[in-house]
């Protein structure tokens, strides 16, 4: 058992020798593996398998958790991979309201109790042309909105991120933040409603690393990678579109659909093609990243250039 003067910090660092170590010192080392058992992300989550239908070759943990987006430590790839092992993962509650029947707010685990765990095998594409595929571990939102059970004036669902400026070191900057914090987002209800979209508390089998959302995260495959609205305080069911916070930050180029579209250009680059993780070629960006068959009638009669 770790004493109480190793820092969340230390077990990280630890984590990161222990990889560099492999697989023969694991045996030698039992300090370090009783330290690393201690870990979140040490911990094997029981859930039900992805048949993977599209035969997806997901990135490895190691691509996916050190290359993130987490503005609320760093604009930078790599620094919130140390920077986020300051968050307290629990307790954490999330808080339901708006017009649902009973406002309420509930621990993470206890949604895992009562909403079991799948596997979501899922291709991702950022908005910047990078994409990735991973086996995110949660359940559908649609189960969470079967619970909640929105009213006929809940025509959209709103998404906020903690805000806790104590250990958010960008949401402490106030005026000088590089966004406007806490991060929000938005589904309309029956994007919300649909059976891909995810929130996901784990992935590669184990809790969510810290640096990708921990402890609970959304994840909506066939839109841009900023929607996966990350380490989430709030879920409301509201009437009003929300103002997500990209599209209040630079409305000329990023939507509230934000739906992945190989057709409509960002303003300042190409949105034709990716680069997978861990790849140097690029590769062709498929409409709604792959997902056409089971969300364009979603959009059916839209102008996706103009609703972009
Ligand atoms: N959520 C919050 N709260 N803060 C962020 O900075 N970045 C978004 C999204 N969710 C972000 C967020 C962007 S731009 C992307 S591409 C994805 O998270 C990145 O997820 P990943 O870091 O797990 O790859």
């Amino acid at each position: 058992m770790p004493t109480p003067s190793i820092t969340p910090e230390i077990l990280f660092e630890a984590r990161r020798h222990f990889l560099k170590l492999g697989a023969g010192a694991l045996v030698s080392s039992t300090a370090l593996s009783q330290l690393l058992a201690s870990m979140p992300e040490e911990i094997q989550l029981s859930f039900t398998k992805d048949p993977n239908p599209l035969k997806l070759t997901p990135n490895t943990f190691e691509q996916v958790s050190n290359y993130v987006n987490f503005y609320e430590f760093s604009t930078d790839k790599t620094a919130p991979v140390k920077m986020a092992q300051v968050m307290k993962l629990k307790p954490w509650s999330l808080g339901f309201f708006g017009e649902i029947a009973r406002e309420e707010m509930v621990e993470v685990d206890d949604l895992i109790a009562k909403f079991g765990l799948e596997e979501r095998i899922y291709r991702f594409r950022c908005v910047e042309g990078w994409s990735m595929v991973v086996p995110w571990i949660g359940f559908p939102l649609y189960k969470l909105l079967d619970y909640l059970r929105p009213g006929s004036k809940a025509k959209y669902v709103k998404f906020t991120t903690r805000h806790e400026p104590d250990i958010f070191p960008d949401q402490a900057k106030g005026l000088f933040a590089s966004i406007k914090h806490p991060y929000v987002e938005g589904l309309r209800m029956d994007e919300a409603r649909h059976p891909l979209t995810f929130l996901a508390v784990g992935m590669y089998g184990k809790p969510l690393p810290k640096q990708n959302g921990a402890p609970i995260r959304l994840v909506v495959p066939w839109k841009y990678g900023f929607k996966s609205i990350k380490s989430l305080d709030l879920i409301e069911c509201v009437e009003e579109q929300p103002l997500n916070t990209w599209q209040a930050m630079a409305p000329e180029e990023y939507g509230f659909y934000a739906n992945v579209n190989p057709q409509v250009d960002h303003p300042r680059w190409s949105q034709a093609k990716e680069r997978l993780l861990g790849k140097l070629t690029k590769q062709e960006t498929l409409m709604f990243n792959g997902y056409e068959k089971e969300v364009s009638h979603l959009y059916a009669g839209m102008d996706l250039r103009k609703q972009y």
